[in-house]
């Protein structure tokens, strides 16, 4: 599988998002290279739980950074984060399972993280940049 290389385009405009999104596409990375160099089942495992926690921790975050600017789509942008975190805690738990092939995991988290943060996390950057350009009251 071919590693997830960082563009501008991927960028959405907010230091603190943008630099969690580039550590994620690392930690993607580093399973795609740990499958490719043949590590041991149980260690690909812990990089997919750390890929799991850190997950959370990005989640949280950026629903904090939502809620802080009034964002109007939080609760459905909040919904689709839980969806994708009981599907990447199903695909985890399933690893090394019958249904928990390694290609299935890395496949939903490439997709995932084009589809999302491309689409989703990119309309908060420009309502965040509508936001900032619109005059403040008072
Ligand atoms: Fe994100
Ligand atoms: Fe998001």
């Amino acid at each position: 599988m071919d590693r997830i290389v960082w563009k501008d385009d991927y960028s959405v405009g907010h230091p603190d998002i943008d630099d969690q999104h580039r550590y994620f596409i690392g930690l993607i990375n580093n399973v795609i290279k740990a499958q490719e160099l043949s590590y041991p089942e149980d260690m690909i495992h812990q990089l997919l739980f750390g890929l799991l926690k850190y997950s959370e921790f990005h989640f949280r975050g950026e629903e904090l950074i939502m809620r802080a600017n009034r964002y109007p789509e939080f609760e459905k942008h909040a919904k689709l984060h839980g969806e994708i975190m009981t599907l990447l805690e199903h695909k985890v738990g399933a690893f090394g399972g019958k249904e928990g092939g390694i290609d299935d995991i890395l496949g939903m988290l490439v997709a995932w993280f084009q589809i999302h943060t491309v689409h989703e996390d990119k309309r908060f950057a420009t309502f965040l940049a509508e936001a900032k350009a619109a005059p403040q009251p008072g």
